[in-house]
């Protein structure tokens, strides 16, 4: 009987890419070929099952929103350029994603910009070079943005950032209903809506609200888009007009850990209908374009971090398999990336995928540090130096959510696969 983790794994495995012999192969190219060619530590994302996910929640919420997938999850220009090919707009927050997405050839106004301190140079450089919607979240930023406005003499399309009073019960980490940096809390909306209106350079189009992450419940994400369309109407009481756009944010999970259920997409869809009713009650918002910018749901479950193991060693009776890559790559896999409790995430061997012994072990990454570890204590067959560990659900928050310069390793290499096509993102350097 294999323990949990174990079968977790392989069930993802299967139900992502495809298991053949010993091998694990994404894009039908066993994953050992891919790691021999490009090198370890290497990320693969397999574009087919990004497709998949961004095709199912589209399906799921069509004719409710449009989809701006978060450029923060995975900012890579090929990546982005998947979703847009798709119908997706983007999320940014930051001047470098702003030239990535332009990079990937996303429109202007395909592209909305949120984030708790954006600075006066990349705020002139995105209004002079379009921008869909500029979401913002502090008197300072009104002010900033009012002032380059009339410098440029142009109007900037502006939406409300609120904090929202109701926090996403369920979600990993909760991002509303709490003292936070980002946005404006619901409470002091009124002043808020005041000061943009009385700014004639920014047209002010909607509000946006993002509650928190990873949340598995499809419940828990209705009531907070209920509570995002509440705070729309009210928003737009208050200004006295009809809004154009509620962003209702991104957050919806994936299954990292044993236990852990998937989204259920055709209960989120069932749920709509209620939504809709509630934004066609009131006259000021039935004609509002909604918005849900996930990233981990897009674009996580497609990638994969490859590492080779440099050695085995026992200490003390216990074994360490000790890889070539770690939290300084992956700093989610290694549960330093905001989790409170560590649990490991789904880890095969992807060459030996039909072995049938298996030992305890440890496995950490080479940095000099007890934090680089990306699994504690779990089954895995009898791996030596050379051999090849993968960590699933690795293709959001990996590479650029992680502390690359620490101890100076060199980036790991990244490939994009998808109908027998690779495109290398980067390769490591020799
Ligand atoms: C404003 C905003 N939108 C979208 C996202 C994407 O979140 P997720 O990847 O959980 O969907 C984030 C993540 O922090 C965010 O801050």
């Amino acid at each position: 009987m294999p323990p949990p983790e174990k079968s977790f794994a392989r069930d993802l495995a299967t139900s992502h890419f495809a298991i053949a012999g010993a091998d694990l192969r994404i894009g039908d190219i066993p994953v050992r070929e891919l790691a021999a060619r490009y090198g370890t530590p290497l990320f693969i994302y397999d574009g087919s099952v990004m497709r998949r996910s961004y095709r199912a929640l589209a399906e799921a919420l069509s004719g409710f929103a449009r989809i701006h997938y978060s450029v923060k999850a995975n900012p890579t220009a090929a990546i982005i350029r998947l979703f847009c090919d798709e119908g997706a707009g983007v999320e940014i927050a930051s001047l470098g994603e702003y030239r990535v997405a332009q990079a990937a050839g996303v429109k202007p106004e395909d592209i909305l910009f949120a984030g708790p301190a954006k600075g006066a140079r990349e705020l002139e450089i995105v209004v002079a070079g379009g921008i869909g919607e500029i979401h913002l979240e502090s008197l300072e930023e009104i002010a900033r943005l009012t002032a380059i406005a009339a410098r440029l003499n142009v109007t900037v399309p502006v939406s409300i950032r609120v904090n929202p009073v109701a926090s996403a019960q369920g979600g990993a980490m909760r991002m509303g209903g709490k003292p936070a940096p980002f946005g404006f809390d619901e409470e002091t909306i009124s002043e808020v809506v005041g000061k943009v209106l009385s700014a004639p350079q920014l047209d002010l189009r909607g509000v946006h609200l993002f509650a928190g992450t990873q949340i598995l419940d499809e419940a828990v994400l209705l009531a907070q888009w209920r509570h995002g369309i509440d705070v729309a109407g009210r928003v737009a009481a208050i200004a006295g007009q009809p809004l154009k756009t509620i962003d209702l944010g991104g957050g919806l999970g994936i299954p990292y850990f044993a236990g852990d259920g998937q989204l259920d997409l055709a209960k989120l869809s069932a749920g709509l209908p209620g939504l809709r009713q509630q934004l066609k009650s009131d006259p000021r918002l039935a004609d509002a374009r909604l918005v849900v910018e996930p990233g981990r749901f897009l674009a996580g479950p497609a990638g994969i971090y490859v590492v080779a193991i440099n050695a085995a060693k026992v200490s003390r009776g216990a074994r360490f398999l000790i890889t070539d890559g770690g939290m300084h790559h992956h700093l989610a896999a290694s549960g330093n990336l905001g989790q409170i409790i560590k649990r490991d995430y789904p880890i095969l061997a992807p060459a030996h995928m039909n072995a049938t012994e298996a030992s305890s072990a440890t496995i950490v990454g080479p940095l000099c540090t007890p934090l680089d570890t990306l699994a504690r204590k779990v089954e895995m067959p009898n791996l030596s130096a050379g051999d090849l560990i993968a960590v699933l659900q690795s293709g959001a928050y990996g590479r650029t959510a992680s502390p690359v310069g620490f101890l100076s390793h060199p980036l790991p290499s990244e490939i994009l696969i998808e109908d027998g096509k690779i495109e290398v993102i980067h390769l490591k350097e020799a």
